[in-house]
């Protein structure tokens, strides 16, 4: 059989010391459970522009869509800060989510028994948390026109536009509705239709795809304001969010940090399903990359682990080996494993990125998964 094949794209900041973390885990599965990838890497972002002059190769956007996955690391930097907008280091992730057409960005955000003390909510609010934040991610306002800064007068104007349409709205609400038929069955999308003519487009597409498809999953509609502050008095009454790009951008931060710490939570950006029946795919941790902790080798991990976990589950059929490797990352919480990220008020001493990922191997060898 055909090794899958793995394109790595580490980035800027602490991206590649994550990412050499998740080879590990890679490795191991190579190793021990017969299940090896074929695996290249490349520069994405700041590192691309520095070496090839620009954030995204049109030769490393070619091998990201020959790829059965791309697991990314970060993107970004003080270093780039000055560039003009279009030539940022965010523009190499921007034109990678556009170009492999990844319509439906998977964030979910589950708090790990042993961390429900690191929210900034309650414990009682977050323990057992488990969510799902289905994130429209190539239109929007992040992608309408018109858009730019222009003159209007004597005085300049900045303007971004929201679009959607009909088929963009249709086919990630889809998404949400087969992923909750898989989970607990419930949605609830979000949007602005008070204030926003797209919303209420939204709202009508969501409700007509329910109808005709998915009648059998509960599906609830909120104003993304009134979303946010449910999701902070009380997070658990959710199963999956589905919203825009901006919205979703923000709440997934938001629900990001119920958890405890970004550093936990990974994300899937998912595209259609192409001849061989696996989606374009590519995997990141939503936390970006941190350059005032880069190159020290204390970043966690833990979010391009499962990340890497999210690309066996939704693009290679092996939800059991994701588990094992979820299980293992729980083990390594549960028998008081920390990054520095995730160390409370009673102290201690923390993991370095490496030996996070190596408690984590370890915890894969004696079969904690
Ligand atoms: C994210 C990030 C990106 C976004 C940036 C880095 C372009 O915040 O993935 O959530 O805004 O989508
Ligand atoms: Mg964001």
């Amino acid at each position: 059989m055909p090794k899958f094949t793995l394109l790595i794209l580490p980035g800027d900041g602490i991206g590649p010391e994550v990412m050499a973390e998740v080879r590990k885990v890679i490795d191991w599965l190579g190793r021990r459970r017969g299940l090896a990838f074929d695996v290249q890497e490349d520069l994405v972002g700041g590192a691309a522009i520095d070496a090839q002059g620009v954030p995204l190769a049109d030769a490393t956007l070619a091998k990201a869509q020959e790829a059965d996955a791309v697991l990314l690391g970060a993107v970004g930097g003080p270093k780039w800060d000055g560039l003009p907008f279009a030539q940022k280091p965010e523009r190499g992730l921007l034109r990678l989510r556009k170009e492999m057409d990844l319509y439906a960005n998977l964030r979910p955000a589950q708090c790990f028994e042993a961390l429900a003390d690191f929210s900034s909510l309650k414990r009682e609010v977050v323990a057992g948390l488990d969510i799902l934040i289905v994130r429209e991610l190539t239109s929007g306002i992040y992608f309408g026109e018109p858009r730019g800064i222009f003159t209007e007068g004597n005085e300049r104007v900045g303007i971004n536009t929201q679009r959607y349409t009909e088929s963009e709205i249709a086919r990630v609400a889809r998404t949400a509705f087969e992923l909750a038929r898989r989970r607990r069955n419930r949605v609830c999308s979000m949007e602005k239709a008070n204030v926003m003519e797209s919303g209420v487009l939204w709202r009508e597409v969501v409700t007509a795809v329910h109808a005709r498809d998915y009648p059998d999953v509960d599906l609830t509609h909120m104003y993304a304001d009134n979303g946010a502050m449910q999701l902070t008095r009380r997070p658990k009454q959710f199963d999956v969010i589905v919203t825009d790009n901006l919205f979703g951008d923000l709440l997934s931060d938001l629900a990001a940090m119920l958890t405890g710490s970004l550093g936990m939570l990974p994300s899937a950006s998912l595209g259609a399903p192409g001849a061989n029946g696996r989606p374009t795919a590519l995997y990141e941790p939503v936390h970006g990359s941190a350059p005032d902790i880069a190159g020290r080798g204390i970043a966690n991990p833990v979010a391009s682990i499962l990340s890497f976990a999210m690309a066996l589950r939704y693009s290679f059929d092996a939800g059991d080996e994701a588990d094992r490797i979820e299980r293992a990352v729980g083990a390594v919480l549960a028998a008081g494993g920390r990054t520095a990220d995730l160390m409370g008020p009673e102290g201690g001493t923390p993991l370095s990125t490496a030996a996070m990922g190596d408690a984590i191997v370890a915890a894969l060898d004696a079969g904690a998964g």
